[in-house]
């Protein structure tokens, strides 16, 4: 069975996304985000499936029509299984469920984090392998090998915060907006990287640690802040330039432990943070110095979105894959 055009539903956090896949290309690639969350600084998950519930019917309909097919015209419904937050997630299933079998067509639980590394194959469907992702986000950071698209393994992973919650964390400490990782990257551009020093985590091989990071410039801005009031107005961009300069170093630090030790064919960067310029730009320059190609995913498909869910459950039904419709989401990776 040739499944030529894939409906994607994303639905794990924040973001509810739909997407149409079609023999490799993406007609449509629609998201709603959910402003509510910013005044709280974070994301609550009670809002947030309250706010899947009212974004996801326009949603599917407006990726539709933007792909200019119907609903009958789909071949196979994919949806985020999870990880992810428990409300949310069951948002996105149960409308795949509803339209997987109001239509007759097959259902495709998608994992998360192995939709991030697919969204990498949307404009690449046949990268050299075996690939090395450094796949970074807000909920996870993993160094991952694939061999081939669907057969992955974890080579290294942070054992505490993540890097998009070392850059949402450090935000809120600084008075920025939620999500802050965007805020933190737009103020160091205009600041100076080597002014201040955060010390690296120092943990063996190929893991990563993020919260003693985040901890030293708690301490760091409490103790400059008890000598003048006004030291992170004056100083923020150098202190997000300086902040966000040790979490890409500490990164392409690991990065190329990683090259050495799994001896890729390229390099691929995924998850929201891979919307970082400055590690947009430290990736591409790692991968040139050791000689290899790298895959960085355009901006749409970096954060959240559909339509690396709709690539990962192409992969999965062309392996023969299929959800039942009695499917849970699960809100832990597995
Ligand atoms: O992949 P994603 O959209 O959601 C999860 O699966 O977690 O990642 C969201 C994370 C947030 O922590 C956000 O602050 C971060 O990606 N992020 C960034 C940038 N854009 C998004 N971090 C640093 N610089 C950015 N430009
Ligand atoms: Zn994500």
């Amino acid at each position: 069975m040739q499944y030529s055009t894939i409906l994607g539903i994303e639905s794990s956090c924040d973001d509810t996304a739909a997407a149409v896949w079609q023999n490799g290309k993406i007609l449509a690639n629609i998201g709603a985000s959910q402003e509510i969350h910013a005044k709280y600084g974070g994301v609550v998950p009670e809002l947030a499936s309250r706010a899947h519930q009212s974004h996801i019917i326009p949603v599917v309909h407006e990726a539709l029509s933007a792909a200019g097919i119907t609903a009958g015209q789909l071949d196979a419904i994919a949806f985020t299984q999870g990880p992810g937050l428990m409300g949310s997630l069951l948002v996105g299933i149960h409308v795949a469920k509803g339209m997987a079998m109001a239509l007759g067509k097959p259902l495709i639980g998608v994992n998360h984090l192995q939709a991030h590394v697919s969204a990498l194959y949307i404009g690449q469907p046949q990268p050299p392998f075996p690939l090395l992702v450094l796949l970074v986000s807000g909920g996870h950071t993993q160094l991952i090998r694939a061999e081939h698209h669907l057969n992955t393994q974890i080579a290294g992973s942070t054992i505490d915060d993540a890097a998009g919650e070392a850059f949402d964390k450090a935000a809120k400490l600084l008075g920025l907006n939620y999500p802050g990782g965007p805020e933190v990257d737009r103020y160091a551009r205009m600041g100076n990287p080597h002014r201040f020093t955060f010390p690296e985590s120092r943990v063996p091989g190929l893991d990563m640690s993020f919260s003693g990071l985040k901890t030293s410039l708690l301490y760091f801005l409490r103790r400059q802040t008890a000598e003048n009031p006004e030291f992170i107005a004056q100083n923020l961009a150098d202190i997000c330039a300086s902040y966000q300069h040790s979490i890409v170093e500490y990164l392409m630090h690991k990065l190329e432990l990683a090259i050495a030790a799994e001896k890729p064919a390229c390099l691929g960067l995924a998850g929201g943070v891979s919307a970082n310029s400055l590690l947009r730009t430290r990736f591409a320059e790692t991968g040139a110095k050791y000689g290899l190609p790298v895959l960085i995913p355009a901006f749409e498909y970096c954060t959240d979105n559909a339509a690396m869910i709709a690539a990962a459950g192409h992969y999965l039904l062309e392996s023969g894959q299929k959800t039942p419709l009695n499917a849970l989401p699960f809100t832990r990776n597995r």
